[in-house]
Protein backbone atom coordinates (compact mmCIF):
# COMPACT_ATOMS: atom_id res chain seq x y z
CA UNK A 1 0.00 0.00 0.00
CA UNK A 2 1.04 3.22 -0.14
CA UNK A 3 2.10 5.88 1.83
CA UNK A 4 3.04 9.82 1.57
CA UNK A 5 6.12 10.73 3.66
CA UNK A 6 6.35 15.05 3.91
CA UNK A 7 9.07 16.70 5.32
CA UNK A 8 7.55 19.94 7.01
CA UNK A 9 8.43 23.57 7.04
CA UNK A 10 8.07 24.86 3.66
CA UNK A 11 6.16 27.09 3.02
CA UNK A 12 4.07 26.50 -0.25
CA UNK A 13 4.48 29.19 -2.87
CA UNK A 14 3.46 29.23 -7.11
CA UNK A 15 0.37 28.54 -8.77
CA UNK A 16 -1.51 25.19 -8.98
CA UNK A 17 -4.09 24.20 -11.35
CA UNK A 18 -7.63 23.22 -9.49
CA UNK A 19 -9.37 20.17 -10.98
CA UNK A 20 -12.81 19.52 -11.80
CA UNK A 21 -15.46 18.82 -8.86
CA UNK A 22 -15.67 15.17 -7.57
CA UNK A 23 -18.98 15.95 -6.54
CA UNK A 24 -20.43 17.33 -9.29
CA UNK A 25 -18.78 15.14 -11.84
CA UNK A 26 -20.29 11.89 -10.12
CA UNK A 27 -24.05 12.57 -10.57
CA UNK A 28 -23.01 13.97 -13.75
CA UNK A 29 -21.62 11.00 -15.10
CA UNK A 30 -24.87 9.34 -13.81
CA UNK A 31 -27.02 11.55 -15.18
CA UNK A 32 -25.74 9.54 -18.84
CA UNK A 33 -28.27 6.79 -17.79
CA UNK A 34 -30.97 9.57 -18.30
CA UNK A 35 -30.77 9.39 -22.71
CA UNK A 36 -29.48 7.03 -25.08
CA UNK A 37 -27.73 9.86 -27.25
CA UNK A 38 -24.42 10.92 -26.15
CA UNK A 39 -23.20 13.31 -23.19
CA UNK A 40 -19.62 14.55 -23.75
CA UNK A 41 -18.14 15.91 -20.22
CA UNK A 42 -14.96 17.84 -20.06
CA UNK A 43 -12.55 18.93 -16.58
CA UNK A 44 -13.52 15.55 -15.44
CA UNK A 45 -11.12 15.28 -12.25
CA UNK A 46 -9.36 11.91 -12.90
CA UNK A 47 -9.63 10.39 -9.50
CA UNK A 48 -9.94 7.09 -8.20
CA UNK A 49 -14.25 7.82 -7.36
CA UNK A 50 -14.63 9.13 -10.92
CA UNK A 51 -12.76 5.58 -12.36
CA UNK A 52 -15.40 3.68 -9.80
CA UNK A 53 -17.70 5.48 -11.55
CA UNK A 54 -16.92 4.72 -14.89
CA UNK A 55 -16.45 0.82 -14.10
CA UNK A 56 -19.99 0.82 -12.28
CA UNK A 57 -21.70 3.04 -15.28
CA UNK A 58 -19.60 0.21 -18.20
CA UNK A 59 -21.18 -2.43 -15.99
CA UNK A 60 -24.44 -1.01 -16.23
CA UNK A 61 -23.65 -0.85 -20.04
CA UNK A 62 -22.94 2.39 -20.82
CA UNK A 63 -19.95 2.96 -23.26
CA UNK A 64 -17.71 5.31 -22.44
CA UNK A 65 -13.97 6.60 -24.21
CA UNK A 66 -11.76 8.79 -22.33
CA UNK A 67 -9.39 11.70 -23.74
CA UNK A 68 -6.93 13.73 -22.38
CA UNK A 69 -5.33 17.08 -23.78
CA UNK A 70 -2.87 18.61 -21.54
CA UNK A 71 -4.68 18.98 -17.93
CA UNK A 72 -7.53 18.35 -19.14
CA UNK A 73 -9.76 14.61 -19.48
CA UNK A 74 -12.80 14.47 -21.72
CA UNK A 75 -15.13 11.35 -21.62
CA UNK A 76 -17.77 10.83 -23.84
CA UNK A 77 -20.44 8.50 -22.20
CA UNK A 78 -23.41 6.53 -24.80
CA UNK A 79 -26.23 5.14 -22.53
CA UNK A 80 -27.77 3.67 -25.76
CA UNK A 81 -27.40 -0.28 -24.62
CA UNK A 82 -27.50 -0.32 -21.04
CA UNK A 83 -29.33 -3.69 -20.02
CA UNK A 84 -28.27 -4.18 -16.59
CA UNK A 85 -30.06 -2.55 -14.46
CA UNK A 86 -27.91 -2.77 -11.04
CA UNK A 87 -25.17 -1.33 -8.68
CA UNK A 88 -23.66 -4.12 -7.38
CA UNK A 89 -22.20 -4.10 -3.27
CA UNK A 90 -19.05 -4.14 -4.17
CA UNK A 91 -19.09 -1.05 -5.99
CA UNK A 92 -21.59 0.53 -3.74
CA UNK A 93 -19.25 -0.29 0.02
CA UNK A 94 -16.04 1.83 -2.00
CA UNK A 95 -18.07 5.01 -2.94
CA UNK A 96 -21.68 5.56 -1.34
CA UNK A 97 -22.14 8.01 -4.29
CA UNK A 98 -22.83 4.89 -6.56
CA UNK A 99 -26.69 5.76 -5.46
CA UNK A 100 -26.87 7.93 -7.60
CA UNK A 101 -27.14 5.05 -10.59
CA UNK A 102 -31.09 4.64 -9.02
CA UNK A 103 -33.08 7.55 -10.12
CA UNK A 104 -31.86 7.42 -13.17
CA UNK A 105 -31.87 4.22 -13.94
CA UNK A 106 -35.34 4.12 -12.51
CA UNK A 107 -37.13 7.14 -14.55
CA UNK A 108 -35.49 5.79 -18.17
CA UNK A 109 -35.60 2.18 -17.46
CA UNK A 110 -38.38 1.92 -14.92
CA UNK A 111 -36.81 -0.62 -13.03
CA UNK A 112 -33.42 -0.37 -11.18
CA UNK A 113 -31.50 -2.76 -8.37
CA UNK A 114 -28.86 -0.97 -6.08
CA UNK A 115 -26.90 -2.44 -3.20
CA UNK A 116 -27.85 -0.33 0.36
CA UNK A 117 -24.65 1.35 0.77
CA UNK A 118 -24.26 0.15 4.45
CA UNK A 119 -22.22 2.19 7.27
CA UNK A 120 -19.38 4.17 6.52
CA UNK A 121 -16.51 5.61 8.54
CA UNK A 122 -17.56 8.88 8.91
CA UNK A 123 -21.05 8.15 10.22
CA UNK A 124 -24.29 6.11 9.20
CA UNK A 125 -25.14 7.95 6.57
CA UNK A 126 -28.38 6.18 5.39
CA UNK A 127 -30.34 6.58 2.34
CA UNK A 128 -33.52 6.74 3.32
CA UNK A 129 -34.41 9.86 1.82
CA UNK A 130 -33.47 8.57 -1.69
CA UNK A 131 -35.99 5.75 -1.14
CA UNK A 132 -38.95 7.95 0.13
CA UNK A 133 -38.65 10.59 -2.23
CA UNK A 134 -38.89 7.54 -5.20
CA UNK A 135 -41.75 6.53 -3.10
CA UNK A 136 -43.53 10.01 -3.58
CA UNK A 137 -43.15 9.64 -7.44
CA UNK A 138 -44.87 6.15 -7.29
CA UNK A 139 -41.93 4.10 -7.60
CA UNK A 140 -42.74 0.43 -5.95
CA UNK A 141 -39.37 -0.06 -3.33
CA UNK A 142 -38.57 -3.38 -1.87
CA UNK A 143 -34.98 -4.04 0.08
CA UNK A 144 -34.13 -7.74 0.16
CA UNK A 145 -30.99 -9.22 0.65
CA UNK A 146 -29.10 -5.47 0.72
CA UNK A 147 -30.14 -4.25 -2.18
CA UNK A 148 -33.23 -1.11 -2.92
CA UNK A 149 -35.27 -2.95 -6.17
CA UNK A 150 -37.20 -0.26 -7.34
CA UNK A 151 -39.66 -0.54 -9.85
CA UNK A 152 -42.18 2.23 -11.57
CA UNK A 153 -43.71 1.84 -14.67
CA UNK A 154 -43.19 5.74 -15.13
CA UNK A 155 -42.57 7.75 -12.00
CA UNK A 156 -45.16 10.73 -11.54
CA UNK A 157 -44.54 13.60 -10.89
CA UNK A 158 -44.89 15.16 -6.41
CA UNK A 159 -44.61 16.97 -4.11
CA UNK A 160 -41.26 15.99 -1.73
CA UNK A 161 -40.35 17.81 1.59
CA UNK A 162 -37.02 16.49 2.38
CA UNK A 163 -36.52 15.70 6.25
CA UNK A 164 -32.89 16.79 6.27
CA UNK A 165 -30.50 18.34 3.62
CA UNK A 166 -29.28 16.03 1.60
CA UNK A 167 -26.77 16.85 -1.34
CA UNK A 168 -27.17 13.02 -3.52
CA UNK A 169 -30.66 13.26 -1.90
CA UNK A 170 -31.79 16.10 -4.06
CA UNK A 171 -29.47 15.20 -7.05
CA UNK A 172 -31.12 11.86 -7.35
CA UNK A 173 -34.38 12.49 -7.21
CA UNK A 174 -34.10 15.39 -9.46
CA UNK A 175 -33.00 13.59 -11.87
CA UNK A 176 -35.48 11.29 -11.65
CA UNK A 177 -37.99 13.79 -11.80
CA UNK A 178 -36.60 15.48 -15.33
CA UNK A 179 -38.28 12.15 -16.93
CA UNK A 180 -41.23 11.98 -14.37
CA UNK A 181 -44.78 12.09 -16.02
CA UNK A 182 -45.93 16.08 -14.70
CA UNK A 183 -44.30 18.25 -12.31
CA UNK A 184 -41.71 17.79 -9.29
CA UNK A 185 -41.32 20.41 -6.45
CA UNK A 186 -38.58 19.28 -4.29
CA UNK A 187 -38.73 21.46 -0.91
CA UNK A 188 -35.95 21.55 1.71
CA UNK A 189 -33.37 20.91 -0.83
CA UNK A 190 -29.87 20.95 -0.99
CA UNK A 191 -28.22 24.28 -2.33
CA UNK A 192 -24.81 22.70 -3.01
CA UNK A 193 -23.55 24.66 -5.95
CA UNK A 194 -22.93 20.49 -7.00
CA UNK A 195 -26.51 20.24 -7.49
CA UNK A 196 -26.78 23.19 -9.53
CA UNK A 197 -23.73 22.13 -11.97
CA UNK A 198 -25.65 18.98 -12.16
CA UNK A 199 -28.86 20.60 -12.78
CA UNK A 200 -27.17 23.08 -15.51
CA UNK A 201 -26.04 20.00 -17.27
CA UNK A 202 -29.54 18.36 -17.14
CA UNK A 203 -31.11 21.70 -18.50
CA UNK A 204 -28.86 21.12 -21.75
CA UNK A 205 -29.75 17.73 -21.80
CA UNK A 206 -33.29 19.06 -22.36
CA UNK A 207 -34.63 18.81 -18.83
CA UNK A 208 -37.31 21.76 -17.51
CA UNK A 209 -35.49 22.79 -14.04
CA UNK A 210 -35.90 26.01 -12.11
CA UNK A 211 -34.78 26.99 -8.53
CA UNK A 212 -31.18 24.80 -8.34
CA UNK A 213 -29.62 26.44 -5.94
CA UNK A 214 -32.56 27.68 -3.66
CA UNK A 215 -34.28 25.54 -1.88
CA UNK A 216 -37.33 24.16 -3.33
CA UNK A 217 -36.35 22.99 -6.88
CA UNK A 218 -39.05 22.60 -9.47
CA UNK A 219 -38.64 20.01 -12.43
CA UNK A 220 -41.72 19.40 -15.46
CA UNK A 221 -41.11 15.74 -16.62
CA UNK A 222 -40.59 15.02 -20.23
CA UNK A 223 -40.41 12.44 -22.49
CA UNK A 224 -36.92 12.21 -23.47
CA UNK A 225 -33.58 13.88 -22.54
CA UNK A 226 -31.18 13.92 -25.38
CA UNK A 227 -27.05 14.60 -25.69
CA UNK A 228 -25.16 17.52 -24.31
CA UNK A 229 -21.81 18.87 -24.24
CA UNK A 230 -21.17 20.10 -20.73
CA UNK A 231 -17.88 21.18 -18.54
CA UNK A 232 -17.42 20.21 -14.94
CA UNK A 233 -16.87 23.03 -12.74
CA UNK A 234 -14.29 23.18 -10.68
CA UNK A 235 -13.40 21.57 -7.06
CA UNK A 236 -14.58 23.95 -4.13
CA UNK A 237 -13.29 21.54 -1.85
CA UNK A 238 -9.75 20.80 -3.45
CA UNK A 239 -9.98 24.56 -4.03
CA UNK A 240 -10.14 24.93 -0.43
CA UNK A 241 -7.50 22.51 0.92
CA UNK A 242 -4.83 24.22 -1.04
CA UNK A 243 -5.76 27.56 0.67
CA UNK A 244 -5.65 25.94 3.70
CA UNK A 245 -2.43 24.33 2.67
CA UNK A 246 -0.84 27.73 1.97
CA UNK A 247 -2.08 29.59 5.16
CA UNK A 248 -0.87 26.86 7.32
CA UNK A 249 2.65 26.82 5.63
CA UNK A 250 2.43 30.52 5.69
CA UNK A 251 3.34 30.77 2.01
CA UNK A 252 1.91 32.51 -0.93
CA UNK A 253 -0.60 30.53 -3.67
CA UNK A 254 -2.68 31.13 -6.89
CA UNK A 255 -5.70 28.77 -7.73
CA UNK A 256 -6.30 28.90 -11.46
CA UNK A 257 -9.28 27.10 -12.97
CA UNK A 258 -11.30 27.97 -9.88
CA UNK A 259 -14.38 30.09 -8.78
CA UNK A 260 -14.31 32.23 -5.63
CA UNK A 261 -18.08 32.62 -5.47
CA UNK A 262 -18.68 29.19 -4.47
CA UNK A 263 -15.91 29.56 -1.24
CA UNK A 264 -17.24 32.52 0.58
CA UNK A 265 -17.54 30.66 3.70
CA UNK A 266 -14.28 29.18 3.60
CA UNK A 267 -12.79 32.18 2.71
CA UNK A 268 -14.13 34.16 5.35
CA UNK A 269 -13.05 31.88 8.10
CA UNK A 270 -9.30 32.38 6.19
CA UNK A 271 -9.38 36.18 6.51
CA UNK A 272 -10.07 35.46 10.26
CA UNK A 273 -7.12 33.12 10.47
CA UNK A 274 -5.14 36.31 9.14
CA UNK A 275 -4.40 35.71 5.45
CA UNK A 276 -4.79 38.15 2.33
CA UNK A 277 -6.73 36.84 -0.38
CA UNK A 278 -7.21 38.51 -4.28
CA UNK A 279 -9.69 36.87 -6.71
CA UNK A 280 -10.55 37.19 -10.02
CA UNK A 281 -13.12 35.59 -12.58
CA UNK A 282 -11.47 32.02 -12.26
CA UNK A 283 -8.30 32.22 -9.49
CA UNK A 284 -7.84 33.13 -6.12
CA UNK A 285 -4.44 34.31 -4.54
CA UNK A 286 -3.98 33.81 -0.87
CA UNK A 287 -0.74 35.12 0.80
CA UNK A 288 -0.09 34.20 4.69
CA UNK A 289 2.64 36.16 6.89
CA UNK A 290 2.67 36.51 10.45
CA UNK A 291 1.18 34.09 13.00
CA UNK A 292 -2.11 32.03 12.11
CA UNK A 293 -5.25 33.15 14.91
CA UNK A 294 -7.52 30.32 15.70
CA UNK A 295 -10.67 30.24 14.03
CA UNK A 296 -13.99 28.81 15.68
CA UNK A 297 -16.26 27.31 12.59
CA UNK A 298 -19.22 25.21 12.36
CA UNK A 299 -20.36 22.69 9.73
CA UNK A 300 -23.69 22.89 8.26
CA UNK A 301 -25.70 22.91 4.55
CA UNK A 302 -24.50 24.95 1.81
CA UNK A 303 -24.17 28.08 1.90
CA UNK A 304 -22.63 27.89 5.46
CA UNK A 305 -19.13 25.99 6.28
CA UNK A 306 -18.40 22.77 4.32
CA UNK A 307 -18.16 19.67 6.48
CA UNK A 308 -15.68 18.58 3.66
CA UNK A 309 -13.63 21.18 5.11
CA UNK A 310 -13.75 20.59 8.56
CA UNK A 311 -10.27 18.69 9.12
CA UNK A 312 -8.85 21.05 7.00
CA UNK A 313 -9.29 23.64 9.29
CA UNK A 314 -8.47 21.81 12.38
CA UNK A 315 -5.00 20.96 11.10
CA UNK A 316 -4.50 25.26 10.57
CA UNK A 317 -6.24 25.44 14.14
CA UNK A 318 -3.63 23.03 15.45
CA UNK A 319 -0.72 25.83 15.63
CA UNK A 320 -2.78 28.83 15.49
CA UNK A 321 -2.38 31.16 18.41
CA UNK A 322 -5.47 30.91 20.84
CA UNK A 323 -7.95 28.07 21.18
CA UNK A 324 -10.19 27.41 18.72
CA UNK A 325 -14.04 25.46 18.99
CA UNK A 326 -15.32 23.45 16.23
CA UNK A 327 -18.74 21.82 15.63
CA UNK A 328 -19.67 19.29 13.35
CA UNK A 329 -23.18 18.86 12.48
CA UNK A 330 -23.82 17.50 9.47
CA UNK A 331 -21.87 13.76 10.35
CA UNK A 332 -21.81 12.33 13.63
CA UNK A 333 -18.41 10.73 13.40
CA UNK A 334 -16.06 12.82 11.41
CA UNK A 335 -13.46 13.65 14.05
CA UNK A 336 -11.13 10.73 13.12
CA UNK A 337 -8.14 12.42 12.69
CA UNK A 338 -8.11 13.69 16.08
CA UNK A 339 -6.22 11.15 16.88
CA UNK A 340 -3.99 11.01 14.52
CA UNK A 341 -3.51 14.95 15.10
CA UNK A 342 -2.71 14.61 18.65
CA UNK A 343 0.19 12.34 17.24
CA UNK A 344 1.64 14.87 15.80
CA UNK A 345 1.43 16.76 19.15
CA UNK A 346 -1.68 18.61 18.49
CA UNK A 347 -3.72 19.46 21.73
CA UNK A 348 -7.51 18.59 20.96
CA UNK A 349 -10.22 17.48 23.25
CA UNK A 350 -13.55 16.22 21.86
CA UNK A 351 -17.20 16.30 23.83
CA UNK A 352 -19.80 14.80 21.54
CA UNK A 353 -19.94 16.81 18.10
CA UNK A 354 -17.37 19.70 19.19
CA UNK A 355 -14.04 19.83 19.29
CA UNK A 356 -11.65 22.43 21.43
CA UNK A 357 -8.34 22.93 19.85
CA UNK A 358 -5.20 24.62 21.64
CA UNK A 359 -2.99 26.10 19.67
CA UNK A 360 0.73 24.58 20.26
CA UNK A 361 3.90 26.26 19.41
CA UNK A 362 5.12 23.25 16.86
CA UNK A 363 3.91 19.90 15.67
CA UNK A 364 6.46 17.62 15.07
CA UNK A 365 6.27 14.55 12.80
CA UNK A 366 5.47 11.04 13.12
CA UNK A 367 3.54 8.04 11.29
CA UNK A 368 -0.09 8.54 10.67
CA UNK A 369 -2.99 6.67 9.36
CA UNK A 370 -5.28 8.56 7.12
CA UNK A 371 -9.13 7.33 7.92
CA UNK A 372 -11.23 8.74 5.17
CA UNK A 373 -11.00 11.28 2.54
CA UNK A 374 -11.07 14.86 4.05
CA UNK A 375 -9.08 13.52 7.83
CA UNK A 376 -6.22 12.21 4.95
CA UNK A 377 -6.40 15.83 3.76
CA UNK A 378 -5.85 17.57 7.14
CA UNK A 379 -3.02 14.84 7.73
CA UNK A 380 -1.06 16.64 4.94
CA UNK A 381 -1.68 20.11 5.84
CA UNK A 382 -0.44 18.96 9.19
CA UNK A 383 2.48 17.23 8.13
CA UNK A 384 3.46 20.23 5.90
CA UNK A 385 3.75 22.42 8.85
CA UNK A 386 5.26 19.76 11.17
CA UNK A 387 8.76 19.69 12.52
CA UNK A 388 10.62 17.07 10.69
CA UNK A 389 8.89 13.62 8.95
CA UNK A 390 5.27 12.54 8.66
CA UNK A 391 4.82 9.40 6.92
CA UNK A 392 0.84 8.72 6.40
CA UNK A 393 -0.64 5.27 5.84
CA UNK A 394 -3.58 4.42 3.94
CA UNK A 395 -3.42 7.13 1.23
CA UNK A 396 -6.13 5.36 -1.05
CA UNK A 397 -8.86 7.55 0.82
CA UNK A 398 -6.88 10.89 -0.78
CA UNK A 399 -6.75 9.14 -3.72
CA UNK A 400 -10.42 8.77 -3.66
CA UNK A 401 -10.61 12.41 -4.30
CA UNK A 402 -7.48 14.63 -5.11
CA UNK A 403 -6.03 14.23 -8.25
CA UNK A 404 -2.20 13.95 -8.20
CA UNK A 405 -1.81 16.24 -4.63
CA UNK A 406 1.45 15.10 -4.45
CA UNK A 407 2.53 16.39 -7.72
CA UNK A 408 0.57 19.78 -7.16
CA UNK A 409 2.12 20.37 -3.51
CA UNK A 410 5.18 19.31 -4.98
CA UNK A 411 4.88 22.27 -7.28
CA UNK A 412 4.23 24.57 -4.83
CA UNK A 413 7.67 23.74 -2.98
CA UNK A 414 6.56 21.42 0.20
CA UNK A 415 9.03 18.14 0.17
CA UNK A 416 6.09 15.45 -0.12
CA UNK A 417 6.58 12.05 -1.87
CA UNK A 418 4.87 8.82 -2.68
CA UNK A 419 6.48 5.44 -1.27
CA UNK A 420 5.35 2.31 -2.88
C1 LIG B 1 -22.45 14.73 -0.05
C2 LIG B 1 -21.02 14.82 -0.53
C3 LIG B 1 -20.06 14.74 0.64
C4 LIG B 1 -20.42 15.78 1.71
C5 LIG B 1 -21.90 15.70 2.08
C6 LIG B 1 -22.34 16.81 3.00
C7 LIG B 1 -21.16 13.85 -2.74
C8 LIG B 1 -20.82 12.72 -3.64
N1 LIG B 1 -20.78 13.73 -1.46
O1 LIG B 1 -22.61 13.45 0.56
O2 LIG B 1 -18.73 14.98 0.17
O3 LIG B 1 -19.65 15.56 2.87
O4 LIG B 1 -22.72 15.77 0.88
O5 LIG B 1 -22.09 18.04 2.43
O6 LIG B 1 -21.72 14.84 -3.16
N2 LIG B 1 -28.98 11.56 5.46
C9 LIG B 1 -30.01 10.79 5.92
N3 LIG B 1 -30.78 10.09 5.02
C10 LIG B 1 -30.53 10.13 3.67
C11 LIG B 1 -29.47 10.93 3.20
C12 LIG B 1 -28.71 11.63 4.12
O7 LIG B 1 -30.25 10.72 7.13
O8 LIG B 1 -31.26 9.48 2.91
C13 LIG B 1 -28.14 12.32 6.41
C14 LIG B 1 -26.68 11.88 6.40
O9 LIG B 1 -26.45 10.79 7.24
C15 LIG B 1 -25.97 13.13 6.87
C16 LIG B 1 -26.83 14.26 6.27
O10 LIG B 1 -28.08 13.66 5.96
O11 LIG B 1 -26.02 13.21 8.27
C17 LIG B 1 -26.27 14.89 5.02
O12 LIG B 1 -25.86 13.89 4.13
P1 LIG B 1 -25.89 14.08 2.54
O13 LIG B 1 -26.01 15.51 2.20
O14 LIG B 1 -26.89 13.14 1.99
O15 LIG B 1 -24.44 13.57 2.16
P2 LIG B 1 -24.08 12.87 0.83
O16 LIG B 1 -24.99 13.36 -0.24
O17 LIG B 1 -23.92 11.41 1.01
Amino acid sequence: MDRLAIQGGTPLSGEVRISGAKNAALPILCASLLTADTLTLSNVPRLHDVTTAIKLLEQIGVRISTRSSGADTTIELSGRDVENLVAPYEMVKTMRAAILVLGPMLARFGEASVSLPGGCAIGLRPVDLHIRGLQAMGAEIAIEHGYIHARAKRLRGARIVMDLVSVTGTENLMMAATLADGVTLIENAAREPEVVDLAKCLIAMGAKISGAGSDAVHIVGVANLHGASYRIMPDRIESGTFLVAAAATGGAVTLVNTRSGMLDAVLDKLLDAGAKIESGEDWIRLRKNGPLRAVNLRTAPYPAFPTDMQAQFMALNCMAAGTAIMTETIFENRFMHVQELRRLGADIEVEGNTAVIKGVAQLDGARVMATDLRASASLVIAGLMANGETTIDRIYHLDRGYEHIEDKLSQLGANIRRVH
